[in-house]
């Protein structure tokens, strides 16, 4: 997990982003009154029970039970991570997502970047200055690697032995934080021993981890850092960023799978290829990649195990095919690797075989008819119940239409009856419905209403005189109430979307949706009169309340004078024949 994003970037996003515009993009409303309807994206219907509002800026469908933000709508429709959602919203409306640097968390951090980035400093010099760096210099060589790579790449040695580095830094604690160091029987000791190093940069250029390779042959051949709460494996690219150093828009970008690969293709001045760090291309990785190209190459081996890792890295691209965005593979001869390939081809045979990559599409419908005869109507619904699952993956948009067409050629059956058996797009339990089930059923309470409306109009919490009684009440739903008033206090501008998004996983989340989308009937220009009154209506059940327990301790001879004044108080305001 990267850092937590601030719940104050949340509010801000939420502000900023229209949930019509998120949707409509990806969906077709119809506008229908003051909300849009649809046909939800979420399960198979035939009349619309989709419905968007722009006022509370959220989805709800009364068919299925879906609902969210636009976060949320973003997170279910193209099956994004949060963090991803979010990042996808943010680039939408221009927000830079704040990365660890804003979270308090960063500040803790620093301490962590700047020591990974001291550890890499020493081993870029023990390559050029320690007395034993002989053989990783040959070893390197031997390779074809010049200096200007080796600098440019940051490549450094960490020498023979056991506490090098721990005695050159002097942190032992923060040395195992970083993943640099090991702890045995009081013991610290350097992870990475007679090794060439391999830093791994961030984004933004700072190293967070190392891949260290053994100078020769050895077990492991290679070493990576371990996952840190700087450095994690699914999410980095070796060679991005030195990548984007070199351009900022390449017009493609390829994936291969080692770092001597990387480092090979730049010596070769081909400069575009990033790889992933020992483990199968994630989605998140993906995004980043077409976040700088819209063109990315899978370069694989092409043995069993380079296709099957190539497929994974398929399953994990259909979610990010959209906008324009290409994805092909390239496999290359048994025993090769584009290290090797560059060496004995040269880079323009590397450049053509890239040009002559297989699309996705076609890589997709080859892996999937791989034993099927399409010639029997068995096969023909292989393929389809096959491809069914992976369609889903696909936002929808002219790519996932193409792929249709060409599934529908394949099977033989049209396109229209193809995607209706695609649906629905998500894992929810289906539900068939001829026409719209009722809305459920909410019972109008004077706590329910006034949480619906502030939900609606969170300005309205300025009329609320004394919001703190509304906190500590022991009635159902006013521990609620009184934490939407104090998130307002804090944050008066906050947006219905973003204080939704504030209860997010609390045990609120599911009664707060409930009233989000509860049709209450009160028409705009009567929210806050309604709002009033329920006030009013809560006030006296506090006071109803507060009046029995004075009532039980009067019985019991227990009240203080100050309990009496305020029993008093109460008794004269209040005609409840409770004695
Ligand atoms: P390869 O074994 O294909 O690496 O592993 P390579 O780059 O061709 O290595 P050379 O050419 O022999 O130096 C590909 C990637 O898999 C991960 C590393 O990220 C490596 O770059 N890997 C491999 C490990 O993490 N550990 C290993 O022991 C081997
Ligand atoms: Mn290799």
């Amino acid at each position: 997990m990267s850092g937590r994003i601030p719940e104050r970037f949340i509010d801000e996003l939420m502000n900023r982003v229209d949930i019509v515009e998120v949707v409509g993009a990806r969906i077709e409303l119809k506008r229908a009154g003051s909300n849009y309807h649809a046909l939800c994206p979420f399960h198979t219907e035939k009349t619309p029970s989709f419905t968007v509002s722009p006022s509370k800026q959220f989805y709800h469908c009364f068919g299925c039970g879906a609902h969210g933000t636009a976060i949320r709508f973003l997170m279910e429709y193209e099956r994004l991570e949060f963090r991803d959602a979010v990042e996808t919203l943010a680039r939408h409306v221009g927000l830079d997502i704040p990365e660890l640097a804003e979270d308090d968390k960063a500040k803790s951090l620093a301490p962590l970047y700047d020591l990974i980035s001291q550890a890499s400093r020493h081993f870029q010099h023990w390559l050029r200055r320690h007395p034993e760096r002989a053989r990783a210099v040959d070893y390197l060589q031997q390779r074809g690697v010049s200096g200007k790579i080796a600098a440019e790449y940051g490549l450094g040695f960490a020498p023979p032995g056991w506490d090098h580095l721990c005695r050159a830094l002097s942190k032992p604690d923060l040395m195992v934080q970083a993943g640099l160091a090991a702890q045995r029987e009081n013991r610290t000791y350097d992870r990475f021993r007679d090794r060439v190093m391999f830093p791994i940069r961030d984004r933004r250029g700072r190293v967070i981890g190392f891949g260290g390779r053994v100078i020769g042959d050895g077990e492991p051949k290679y070493l990576n850092s371990p996952e840190t709460s700087v450095f994690h494996k699914g999410r980095e690219l070796y060679g991005l960023y030195e990548c984007l150093q070199h351009e900022r828009h390449p017009a493609q970008l390829v994936v291969v799978e080692g770092y001597m690969d990387v480092v090979a293709l730049a010596q070769f001045g081909f400069h575009e290829a990033v790889a992933t760090l020992g483990t199968a291309t994630s989605t998140v990785q993906v995004e980043r990649l077409f976040q700088a190209s819209r063109n990315v190459v899978f370069c694989f081996d092409g043995d069993r195990a380079g296709r099957q890792a190539a497929w994974r890295a398929l399953e994990n691209t259909l979610p990010a095919l959209r906008d324009g965005r290409q994805a092909k593979f390239l496999f290359l001869p048994e025993g090769e690797d584009p290290d090797t390939i560059v060496r004995k081809e040269g880079v323009d045979a590397f450049r053509d075989r890239l040009k002559a990559a297989k699309p996705l599409s076609d890589f997709f419908f080859e892996h999937l008819g791989t034993d099927v005869d399409l010639d029997s109507v068995d096969g023909r619904a292989r393929l389809a119940e096959a491809a069914a699952p992976l369609f889903k993956r696909l936002p929808s948009g002219i790519y996932r239409e193409l792929m249709l067409e060409r599934l529908a050629e394949l099977t033989r059956v049209d396109a229209a009856r193809v995607e209706a058996s695609l649906a629905p797009r998500n894992e929810r339990p289906r539900r068939e419905q001829a026409q719209r089930p009722p809305k459920p059923v909410v019972k109008r309470t004077p706590i329910r209403l006034a949480i619906a409306l502030l939900l609606q109009r969170p300005s309205l919490a300025s009329v609320v005189q004394a919001p703190s009684r509304y906190r500590d009440q022991d009635i159902p739903g006013m521990e609620l109430f009184g934490h939407m008033l104090t998130l307002i206090a804090e944050d008066p501008a906050i947006t219905p979307g973003a204080l939704l998004e504030r209860f997010r996983d609390s045990k609120h989340e599911a009664v707060l949706w409930q009233l989000a989308a509860w049709d209450h009937l009160v028409p705009d220009s009567g929210v806050e009169t309604e709002f009033r009154d329920s006030i009013v209506a809560l006030d006296r059940l506090i006071d109803r309340k507060r009046l029995q327990y004075l009532n039980d301790r009067l019985q019991q001879g227990l009240l203080t004078r100050e309990e009496l004044r305020e029993w008093q108080e109460l008794k004269g305001v209040n005609r409840t024949p409770t004695e």
